[in-house]
């Protein structure tokens, strides 16, 4: 499997996926990393594991659609068939979500469908919820709404504010990326549609479960 990551920032996702291909537990190659902002920290990660990197500045384009145009031109360019946005800061469009039909996912700090959107820790800390979270997603046209493929679940104590949050969702982030692009390696995720035309995510092994009880497992 090819994969490649759209980013626009420091990259810590990168790192957990670049570092999961190093030690053999995602079997896939990183064929492409591709920015939006030029001189972020994630475009210095993918040259330090010697990762292809392109810095296509959003604002050289007319609208949205040229700019998703020329990225799937990157990306063909270099066989990618996996699609990952690791913070990639951009509303995606139909030019790339048709080029890879259920092959774009994202990660999204939050317990999804609470909380899209940016500052996903501040809405979760100002609806005083309990537990919060992240999720991996398919992409689609809305603003982290696509069918939902593992979330990873930790406490939110008394004493957090947005930042020990971020950090907390962030650690469990590093473990659910790499796992659900590896279920993709394995082939293991299956997407169909229920009747009223959902997307509806199958993955066939019991650890999408396990995550979901990251609490126990990492906060005890
Ligand atoms: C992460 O919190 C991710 O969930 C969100 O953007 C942040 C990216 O962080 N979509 P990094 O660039 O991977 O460090």
């Amino acid at each position: 499997m090819r994969i490649g990551v759209l980013v626009s920032g420091s990259g810590t996702n990168l790192q957990a996926i670049l570092d999961a291909v190093r030690d053999g537990d995602l079997r896939a190659q990183v064929a492409l990393v591709l920015s939006n902002k030029p001189g972020v920290k994630a475009l210095e990660r993918a040259s330090s594991a010697g990762v292809p990197t392109v810095v296509l500045s959003h604002k050289d384009f007319a609208n949205r659609e040229a700019f998703d145009a020329e990225v799937v031109r990157e990306l063909r360019a270099r066989d990618v068939d996996l699609v990952v946005l690791a913070g990639f800061m951009r509303i995606v469009t139909a030019t790339l979500l048709d080029a890879f039909p259920d092959r774009v996912v994202n990660i999204h700090p939050s317990l999804l469908p609470s909380f899209p959107g940016v500052d996903a820790q501040g809405q979760a800390l100002r609806a005083g919820v309990a537990i919060a979270g992240c999720t991996v997603h398919l992409v689609d046209g809305g603003m982290d709404t696509g069918a939902i493929l593992a979330q990873a679940a930790i406490p939110v104590f008394a004493t957090d504010d947005e930042e020990r949050l971020r950090v907390r969702i962030l650690a469990q982030e590093h473990r659910l990326f790499p796992q659900v692009l590896q279920w993709f390696a394995e082939g293991l995720v299956r997407v169909d549609q229920d009747a009223a035309g959902h997307k509806r995510v199958h993955v066939a092994t019991e650890s999408r479960a396990t995550f979901a009880s990251a609490i126990d497992a990492v906060e005890s």
